[in-house]
């Protein structure tokens, strides 16, 4: 591991929540922090069988080691925070940044109420937006100013925690969230998100400098999907995704996610700028149902092992981890292989 970086390649939904939770469980780090907006993000895990969508804490819950920090750059919703503790039994578990920006009931009002935000660029309704502005605007109350968040005594300082770990030579996986698509700064302006998406964002958003990160996993799914507002170069038919069998929802508002066809010149130009050292591509299942579960490459079928090629040769980037499912199980994992 030790300093690991995970982003999403395209517009999000890349399938992050279970890489993290596979790589989690895998390589067992002594902690999962969470970069990125805020709780506009939702993960999807299944494990078992059992589905879990998470919003504000790490997926990296799932190793029960893990210690599970969310970055000073994440906005906080207390609400959303506290109902994920008590539900996932994390009490004791968490810690939350004392600079974390908080999500007030006004912003998600206002974030609503806001037609250029909820009917342009397809908001997901979350506050987020209007958090980050007061945040800008230095009207922003912080974790430090909420009571509640004391009395759980999740307040910290998480780059200290993250930079000790760091020199004992911990692991440390770093979750990010949303994808390069929307970027504030590099995504498709202005069907974007209100903050920078990518593996820079992700290293302050925790407080950890460019040269602590070891490893950049770009997360790319095999068809991606864009939910919301904005342009969609590779984006398919309906007709064509339900031939394909490919139907998605966000997890956060239940919104049908648009599907579109691998596009290697925005995954390359994704890659370049994550600095990717390693690529996960998801969704293999769907280019080719047979591999669903596989966990070795051989059991992978000519079309999936082309495929994964195409994507090395577009990105110039290697492949290290296969998702065939949305089990934590269904991987295949290339990292100790030369
Ligand atoms: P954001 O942080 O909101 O960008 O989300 P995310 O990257 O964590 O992805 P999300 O969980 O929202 O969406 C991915 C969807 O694909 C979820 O429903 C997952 O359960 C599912 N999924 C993940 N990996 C695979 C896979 O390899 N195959 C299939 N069929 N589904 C997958
Ligand atoms: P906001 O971040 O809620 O303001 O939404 C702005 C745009 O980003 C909209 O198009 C959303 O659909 C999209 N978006 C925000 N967060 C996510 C995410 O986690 N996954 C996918 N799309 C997202
Ligand atoms: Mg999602």
């Amino acid at each position: 591991m030790p300093a690991t970086i995970l982003v999403g390649g395209f517009f999000g939904d890349e399938g992050k929540g279970k890489i993290v939770a596979y790589l989690s469980k895998h390589d067992s780090p002594e902690i999962v922090a969470r970069g990125g907006v805020g709780p506009n993000a939702g993960h999807t895990i299944v494990i078992e069988g059992k589905k879990y969508g998470l919003r504000m804490v790490p997926s990296g819950f799932v190793c029960e080691s893990a210690r599970l920090y969310i970055g000073a750059g994440v906005l906080v919703d207390p609400g959303v925070l506290r109902e994920e503790i008590r539900s996932l039994k994390l009490q004791g578990r968490v810690g939350v940044d004392r600079r974390c920006s908080i999500i007030e009931a006004e912003h998600i009002e206002a974030d609503r109420k806001d037609r250029h935000l909820s009917d342009k660029i397809g908001s997901t309704g979350t506050g987020c937006g209007y958090a980050n502005a007061a945040r800008v605007l230095r009207k922003a109350r912080q974790a430090k100013d909420v009571k509640e968040l004391e009395e759980l005594q999740l307040l910290c300082d998480v780059p200290q925690e993250i930079n000790d770990a760091l020199d004992r030579e911990k692991g440390v996986l770093i979750e990010g969230t949303q994808g390069f698509g929307i970027s504030l700064l590099y995504g498709t302006y202005p069907f974007v998100t209100s903050k920078d998406t990518t593996a820079s964002q992700m290293a302050l958003d925790v407080g950890i400098g460019p040269t602590r990160v070891d490893d950049v996993i770009v997360v790319f799914k095999s068809f991606p999907t864009r939910v919301g507002e904005g342009p969609f170069d590779t984006q398919m038919t309906e007709e064509k995704a339900n031939e394909l069998h490919i139907e998605e929802y966000g997890t956060v508002t239940g919104r049908k996610r648009r599907i579109g066809e691998w596009d290697g010149k925005m995954a390359a130009y994704s890659a370049m700028i994550n600095g990717a050292t390693m690529i996960a591509l998801s969704g293999l299942d769907r280019l080719d149902p047979a591999c669903r579960g596989a966990k070795e490459y051989d059991e992978l079928s000519k079309t999936v092992k082309e495929f994964v090629a195409k994507v090395e040769h577009d990105t110039r980037v290697p492949v290290k981890l296969i998702s065939t499912g949305p089990e934590i199980s269904e991987i295949v994992d290339l990292r100790d292989e030369e």
